[in-house]
């Protein structure tokens, strides 16, 4: 993802459903000290403005993410924030910097993992990344019927060159039948204590198709491969495919909206788990 400012014009979602956690878990959060990550920290809104506040006075945070632009954008909106610093990190990296090992003694992740093939590597990172009795607090998609607009529409034959690897882009627990339990079998796995695992259902309301359009735009990872004269086509059909799954309705209390609303319903993964002293 690197079209940081359409991304910050198409997230409330995001921030909406960051911040129901972030506030679910707000005594922990503010008992956490020390040096903290928030992985996959995108244009930095979510860390600065609903983490860091709510952390322990004395915490520093350190805000990490694949995408340079994401990082660069972030680092110049939270300059002001002598707490706050950021990083490029690709969090299934096979080879973790050493100076990022045992370093922190807290992680955060919101809206990231779902992107990382690679479960337990990705789980793996974070454990190594935790100093032990740290804790790590994640949430992200776990199903959105989006994921299957991309296979039906890598069917034609016009788009397919620029989507080859379409498989890397459907998350390993869309995939999966019971999502909860897959999740809590690799973080036991990995050897994290499992303070909380669960699975709920999401909402979100479109104001209109334009509006679904511009966020799927902001999170999808093809599009930037297409030339320019097949972009919009291809925008076109998946918001059309996504829309086509979703339940549309008119704005009750003004008719002379005529537009739909766009409902749509996903799930999401949330766990709070500890990297056990002593290990
Ligand atoms: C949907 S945004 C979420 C941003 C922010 N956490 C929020 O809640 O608004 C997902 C972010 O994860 C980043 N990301 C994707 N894969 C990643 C990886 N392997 N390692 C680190 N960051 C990654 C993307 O670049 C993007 O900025």
């Amino acid at each position: 993802m690197h079209m940081v400012e359409e991304y910050v014009n198409a997230s409330k979602f995001q921030y909406k459903d960051a911040l129901d956690v972030i506030e679910e878990f707000g005594k922990e959060i503010s008992e956490m000290r020390g040096r903290c990550i928030d992985i996959g920290c995108g244009p930095g809104n979510v860390t600065k403005t609903l983490l860091l506040p709510r952390l322990a006075a004395e915490a520093e945070l350190v805000g990490a993410d694949i995408s340079k632009e994401m990082v660069e954008y972030a680092r110049e909106k939270c300059s002001d924030e002598k707490r706050l610093s950021f990083i490029c990190l690709d969090v299934q990296t096979g080879d973790l910097p050493n100076e990022l090992v045992a370093q922190f003694s807290n992680a955060f992740s919101f809206f990231c993992l779902h992107w990382c093939e690679n479960p337990w590597r990705t789980f793996g990172n974070i454990w190594k990344m935790l100093r032990p009795g740290g804790t790590a607090l994640t949430m992200f998609l776990a199903r959105n019927d989006g994921f299957d607009v991309y296979m039906d529409v890598y069917e034609n034959p016009l788009y397919r060159p620029f989507m080859q690897d379409v498989d890397r882009y459907v998350p390993y627990y869309h995939r999966c039948k019971d999502q909860r339990s897959s999740l809590r079998k690799v973080l036991e796995d990995t050897g994290f204590d499992v303070l909380h695992c669960s699975k709920r259902q999401k909402s979100y309301v479109y104001q209109n198709k334009l509006a679904l359009k511009k966020h799927v735009a902001a999170v999808n990872p093809f599009v930037n491969r297409f030339p320019e004269e097949l972009r919009d086509n291809f925008m076109e059909e998946i918001s059309q495919g996504i829309v086509k799954q979703k339940i549309l309705f008119k704005n009750q209390e003004d008719c002379s909206d005529q537009e739909n609303k766009i409902l749509d319903i996903y799930d999401i993964l949330v766990a709070y788990v500890k990297k056990p002293l002593g290990s």
